[in-house]
């Protein structure tokens, strides 16, 4: 099993898609080792609690929602979105004591992101809003998603990301050269020039065409990755893509991401939009057996021709808080 010398990081990260939720549904859902029960009110409010009842910790995620409320299914005392016990059907006074941890919520993108913060401290950014998830979506097509818990931490999968080397060799295709990255507290932003991807879709690209491939980064728990210049089967057509991955650190070495990916309604029925999809969809899979298998260097030995390894673990670190 794989060991990290860090601890879970802080941040925003995945509980679940928002479609997952209707009002009065709750679930459980683990995250940076605990276990929490998302529920959505009747009145259509999201929020997280810890799973387990203060009382004599029963799952709460076995109960109902009742109201704004989540009723424990062992003696129906009732907790709202803030952890505060509002009834308990058979004493005459709610203990003072009676609350339990809730944590900051965001429902945002088509997900619903949670705040997780060893000391419980409060979010100091924000989830990025992204135009092509969120309100009336003109000129965005359908949402497709795609979910996988990866045998690794969120910093790893992160690192895949920057290792400009390994795409030729693991995944026959060049790397992702950035052309301008910038750091900017828990914020990254880079831009990459994206020719040889249309030379590997296409066979065929045009010289002057100018695909580039956006990132954003807002925190370690998710990526936005927004291509612009996608040429679509018309000449002259160019398309948009983007890949939302939200990243659940669940256990030390355990990690569920969440893409939700989409292009634009121009290239959408195009071969091209289609092979756009399954090319973003289909790296993750090689990467997998070396994940289950490889063991974090601390002080790797870098060449020249690695991508900005070193650069990026430093830029994790201000999201470690012991
Ligand atoms: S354990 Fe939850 S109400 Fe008793
Ligand atoms: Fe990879």
């Amino acid at each position: 099993m794989a060991t990290f010398p860090f601890p879970m990081p802080s941040g925003w990260f995945g509980l679940c898609y928002a479609h997952e939720l209707a009002p009065g549904q709750l679930k459980k859902v683990r995250l940076a080792g605990r276990d929490l029960a998302v529920f959505r009110s009747e009145s259509g409010e999201i929020a997280a609690i810890n799973n387990y009842c203060p009382h004599l910790g029963a799952p709460l995620h076995m109960g109902s929602v009742v109201g704004e409320t989540v009723r424990c299914p062992f003696h129906h005392w009732q907790w709202n979105g803030q952890g505060e016990c509002t009834a308990i059907p058979y004493a005459n006074k709610i203990p003072d004591k009676a609350r339990t941890d809730a944590i900051p919520i965001r429902e945002i993108n088509g997900m619903i992101m949670g705040w997780h913060h060893p000391h419980s401290a409060s979010p100091h950014y924000e989830v990025q809003f992204i135009d092509a998830l969120n309100g009336s979506r003109e000129g965005w097509g359908e949402v497709h998603y795609q979910e996988f818990t990866l045998p690794t931490c969120v910093q790893e999968i992160a690192e895949n990301d920057v290792d400009h080397a390994h795409f030729p060799y693991l995944h026959n295709t060049q790397g992702l050269y950035e052309t301008e990255s910038v750091f900017d507290g828990p914020i990254k932003t880079s831009t990459s020039a994206m020719q040889h991807v249309l030379e590997h879709l296409e066979g065929d690209a045009d010289p002057d065409a100018e695909y580039l491939l956006h990132r954003y980064s807002h925190g370690p728990g998710s990526v936005t990755v927004h291509a612009t210049g996608v040429p679509g089967a018309q000449p002259d057509v160019f398309g948009e893509f983007v890949l939302y991955h939200v990243a659940t650190p669940i256990e030390d070495d355990q990690t569920h991401v969440r893409w939700s990916m989409v292009l634009s309604k121009n290239i959408e029925t195009d071969d091209a939009g289609k092979s756009v999809l399954a090319y973003m969809s289909q790296g993750v899979y090689e990467d997998i057996p070396i994940w289950e298998e490889k063991v974090y260097q601390t002080n790797p030995v870098l060449c020249d021709g690695d991508g900005p390894i070193a650069r990026n673990r430093k830029w994790f670190e201000q999201f470690y808080i012991d």
